[in-house]
């Protein structure tokens, strides 16, 4: 059998009355006295394996006694209707071989503190609900690709190891370069996306991206994944629409595609679809306004705090963008406003249920000289910056961008507290083990 022509038990929708051989692992194991059942864990999901004495022979029913958790084996079965689990249909065993014995599997059914299971993360994976969050994961993934693909975007790699600071410098991690000094790990891959927007227009790159800060909190990790766009020939406004455009294509695929995987989270779907509505656009000032009269203690001019995205996320309910911070607050590359020369063309994407900000976009900057000053004004050093201040003078163009935290996307659609399950191995302030 050529690898592609392997069956696997979320195909099996077509196949009502047929035998057909799984391979899987156990996921847990039921008996009755005259029935048994084992739910098989395979590449696509988890099916129930029926075992009925007068259909099953003797060896088989046997075997059934030695399964113990995490058990490698294959099925053979004829498929049949069932109303439970995952898929439409369940398999009644004809015969049953262990591939491959399981003793004593640290994670068992039972509760488990989140340090044990982050400790097990090589087999917390396995978990039915960690199997479900990472198919999620994997659905928003394509759903993006397939996304900026049909809208003409090209993808271009961007570099992890860097010379510039493309968001914080308090936080970077540096290690040395061969002898050419220090060099740090990528917090952005944008400033490298906007040198291709000029051999491609619309350019994204996907990659793991670091921030050194010593946060602990729920939504901030050391290494996440970012999803980055950036469009030549882009307004700030075009780029919130294309936010919106996006998001809600992903939400709606995940709607289409990973009910199941939702409900094993007890996700309120009806909450999510409230994403499908037009998302709430909020200046900056009305944003402290409203915040003030909640009672926060916020002056014009601050950042908004974590408290203060929760609270405005739960204020409306549904996605909402904060548009045109004070420029004291963000990057240097953002445009300028054209009117307030305090603040600049951005805004930031706030998830509702209090998951907090999920994108950070903004118009860039095009003039040299401003430009120029704001990378000083930062304390930065020109020089490493000399390539990406020439690209605003060969042809320089209006364009945008943003990225996308997909571990904050996946976590607010998820409905996870914190962001450490939605990535395979989560990389915190103390945890980098295993
Ligand atoms: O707002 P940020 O810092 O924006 C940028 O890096 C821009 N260069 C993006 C661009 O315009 N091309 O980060 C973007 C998003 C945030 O909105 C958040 O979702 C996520 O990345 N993020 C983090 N996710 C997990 N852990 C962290 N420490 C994060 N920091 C940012
Ligand atoms: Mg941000």
């Amino acid at each position: 059998m050529r690898w592609n022509q392997r069956v696997f038990a979320g195909d099996l929708a077509g196949q009502l009355g047929k035998e057909v051989q799984l391979q899987g692992w156990v996921q847990y194991t039921r008996k009755s006295k005259k029935v048994r059942f084992l739910g098989l864990r395979d590449g696509s999901g988890i099916l129930q394996v029926v075992l009925v004495q007068e259909e099953c022979p003797a060896a088989a029913w046997e075997t059934f006694s030695q399964l113990t958790q995490e058990t490698a084996l294959e099925v053979t079965g004829r498929v049949q209707a069932s109303n439970q689990g995952q898929f439409p249909f369940e398999l009644l065993c004809l015969d049953l071989k262990i591939l491959s014995d399981s003793q004593a599997y640290p994670i068992t059914p039972k509760e488990h503190g989140p340090d044990f299971l982050l400790s097990h993360r090589h087999l917390w994976l396995r978990s039915k609900k960690q199997v479900s969050l990472f198919k999620v994961r994997s659905t928003v993934i394509h759903a993006i690709h397939e996304f900026l693909t049909l809208h003409r975007f090209i993808k271009m790699d961007s570099p992890i190891l860097t010379q510039t600071v493309g968001e914080d410098p308090a936080g970077l991690f540096s290690l040395s370069y061969h002898d050419l000094g220090k060099a740090y790990l990528a917090q952005t891959g944008q400033l490298y996306l906007e040198a291709s927007i000029f051999a491609h227009e619309r350019v994204f790159c996907f990659g793991p991206t670091f921030r050194a800060e010593k946060s602990k909190t729920r939504r901030h990790l050391s290494e996440f994944w970012m999803l980055e766009a950036e469009m030549a020939f882009f307004t700030h406004q075009d780029n919130l629409d294309l936010q919106e455009d996006l998001i809600q294509y992903i939400v709606q695929q995940v709607l289409e595609k990973c009910s199941w995987h939702l409900k094993q989270f007890n996700r309120d779907q009806e909450k999510l679809k409230k994403a499908l509505n037009p998302f709430i656009r909020l200046d900056y000032s009305d944003a402290v306004k409203l915040l003030r009269e909640k009672g926060q203690p916020i002056q014009w001019g601050d950042d908004l705090g974590a408290l203060d995205e929760t609270l405005l996320g739960e204020h409306f309910d549904q996605p909402l963008f904060v548009f045109n911070y004070p420029k004291v607050v963000k990057a240097f590359y953002m445009k300028s406003h054209p009117s307030d020369p305090n603040r600049v063309l951005c805004a930031d994407l706030i998830a509702p249920e209090g998951h907090g900000e999920i994108i950070g976009g903004s118009e860039r900057e095009t003039d040299y000289e401003e430009l120029k000053q704001r990378i000083l004004a930062q304390g930065l050093p020109l020089q490493p910056y000399e390539w990406y201040l020439d690209l605003r003078k060969y042809g320089s163009v209006t364009h945008s961008g943003f990225g996308i935290g997909l571990e904050r996307l996946v976590g607010w659609l998820v409905g996870l507290h914190h962001i450490r399950e939605a990535i395979p191995f989560p990389r915190m302030l103390e945890r980098i083990h295993p």
